[in-house]
């Protein structure tokens, strides 16, 4: 395993919300909304515009990225993972889509919440940033594997 993907499972496995304390957690949860999606269903899709930041709260999703005409298996999320950050942080187009793998339960947090809120907590920024970082890292990466 490279130290990209060891880093990575160590950032997966840390609750966005974890790293927050009760007001940053209320602020956040206030104005998220709960959605489902059936297996199958696309919840964000490469090249749009990010205008939201997901948890998952139950099932699994599956992210992919175009490369050349065939979607590449970049990762696969479940509970307690978060995604959706890098178009938020960023201010780019979503870099992969993320599939709902089964049933698929999530929030949804609206991209100017997230970043007024991050914005308040320097520290959570900074390593949500950084998972941003090892994930476009990440996705280089196999996206150079044959
Ligand atoms: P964003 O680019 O906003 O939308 C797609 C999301 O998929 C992205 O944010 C990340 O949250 C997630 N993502 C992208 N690449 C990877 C990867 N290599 N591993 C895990 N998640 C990823």
């Amino acid at each position: 395993m490279s130290n990209t993907e060891q880093q990575l499972k160590a950032f997966t496995n840390t609750r966005f919300l974890g790293m927050l304390d009760k007001q940053g957690q209320r602020r956040l949860l206030e104005s998220a909304k709960a959605l489902f999606f059936a297996d199958g269903a696309v919840v964000v899709r490469e090249g749009d515009p990010g205008d939201a930041l997901y948890m998952i709260l139950g099932g699994k999703a599956t992210v992919t990225a175009d490369n050349m005409g065939t979607p590449r298996v970049l990762a696969e999320l479940s509970s307690g993972a978060f995604f959706g950050e890098i178009a938020v942080i960023t201010n780019q187009p979503r870099s992969a889509t993320v599939t709902a793998r089964g049933q698929l339960s999530v929030v949804k947090i609206p991209k100017q919440v997230v970043l007024d809120v991050l914005n308040d907590y320097p520290k959570v920024k900074e390593l949500v940033g950084k998972m941003g970082v090892l994930r476009t890292e990440d996705t280089l990466e196999k996206m150079m594997e044959d």
